[in-house]
């Protein structure tokens, strides 16, 4: 007799790590559905999954935070074994001009969902934390028992209050288990060169505004600051191709799976600290494209440097990333290339 396999709700599972994320589950025989109510992303990122994977997933359109929304899937579904809650609003600036929007959203969705597990005896429940929780700390690499600084924007502050309410509900409540992954700076595309990240709008992050000054779509990168105390002057992060932070989804499941009652973080980055010129240098390096560079003003609110002890993953999850920044940086660029169908204009060819 055929085993049920295991369904999973993934919230925001249109956006750029949630959508890599299906991939993996379906590929590991989880049966996937979905709530994204499009707010940074498009339906199309279905059309994609299913040309990846061959299956449909159901996704519900509509906001985590309605409670009849997620009674409704309930109803339908009739059972769902686990859930991982990626739907959040993401972006840092915009945190810092509109907080309400943020705490309302990040953690007025993370109280429904997690009521709602509670609610329906659903046992795994896997989140989204951020490197942002770690403030603007000193000591490196950071590892899960690195004391927080305060948080330096309302989205980090989101993150750390919300890593704090799955604590106390984990410990009132051992029946349901909890991963709280810490992601450090996902970037790349997925092998296949069909999917990517594609926010609306404008990008702020740095892989995203590379690839647009490699494309001409704009004249160049500004680098924010060469002058902090690292070994080129820019700042140091961690990048993590966003396929090695899909996979751990997947192990994150099968290890809380395996437990009776947990409540854990885990850091996931490559342990590796990079600075921004040297992320550019690579992307250089495996497109033969020159990357147009100016030196702007330091950002507000951004750290020197912070990169991840990522051994508890490992150890824990057998979670070790397989993509190198190279890696990353090309599969970002076949990525953008599949997606405008467009050559690299001559005056950004080396
Ligand atoms: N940078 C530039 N020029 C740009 C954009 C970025 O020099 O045009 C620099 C930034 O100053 C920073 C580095 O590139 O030093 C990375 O910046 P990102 O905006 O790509 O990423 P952040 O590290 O600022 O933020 C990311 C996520 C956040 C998360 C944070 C956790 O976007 O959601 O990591 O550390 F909170």
């Amino acid at each position: 007799m055929n085993k049920r396999k295991q369904k999973i709700l993934v919230t925001g599972g249109a956006g750029y790590i949630g959508s890599h994320a299906i991939i993996e589950l379906i590929d590991a025989e989880y049966d996937v559905i979905s709530i994204d109510n499009f707010s940074n992303s498009t339906k199309d990122t279905f059309t994609r999954i299913k040309k990846i994977t061959g299956v449909s997933v159901r996704n519900y359109v509509g906001d985590v935070a309605d409670v009849a929304l997620l009674e409704r899937v309930f109803k339908k579904e009739k059972h769902i074994d686990g859930i991982i809650h990626f739907a959040a609003l993401k972006s840092v600036p915009e945190s810092v001009a509109d907080p309400i929007r943020y705490y309302e959203n990040n953690i007025g969705s993370l109280f429904s969902i997690i009521s709602f597990a509670k609610k329906h005896n659903i046992t795994q429940f896997v989140f989204s934390s951020s490197a942002a929780v770690y403030g603007d700390i000193t000591k490196l690499p950071v590892n899960e028992k690195t004391p927080l600084a305060p948080p330096a924007s309302p989205y980090g502050a989101t993150k750390v209050m919300g890593e704090m309410m799955l604590r106390d509900i984990a410990h009132a409540s051992p029946e349901l288990k909890i991963a709280m992954l810490r992601y450090f700076n996902p970037i790349g595309a997925h092998t296949s060169g069909m999917l990517g990240e594609l926010p609306l709008g404008a990008p702020a992050n740095l892989a995203p505004i590379i690839i647009e000054a490699a494309s001409s779509v704009r004249k160049n990168v500004t680098i924010f600051g060469n002058n902090y105390s690292t070994r080129d002057g820019t700042c140091i992060r961690d990048y993590i191709h966003v396929s090695d932070i899909a996979r751990a989804h997947v192990d994150a499941l099968r290890f809380l799976q395996k437990q009776k009652n947990c409540c854990e973080i885990f850091n996931l980055g490559s342990g590796k600290g990079v600075t921004v010129l040297e992320l550019i240098q690579a992307f250089e390096k495996v497109t033969e494209i020159v990357v147009p560079v100016t030196i702007g003003k330091r950002r507000a609110g951004d750290m020197a440097a912070i990169y991840s002890d990522c051994r508890k993953a490992k150890k824990m999850l057998g979670w070790v990333p397989r993509f190198s920044i190279q890696e990353a940086m090309q599969s970002a660029w076949q990525w953008h290339l599949n997606l405008v169908s467009k050559k690299p204009s001559k005056r950004a060819l080396k």
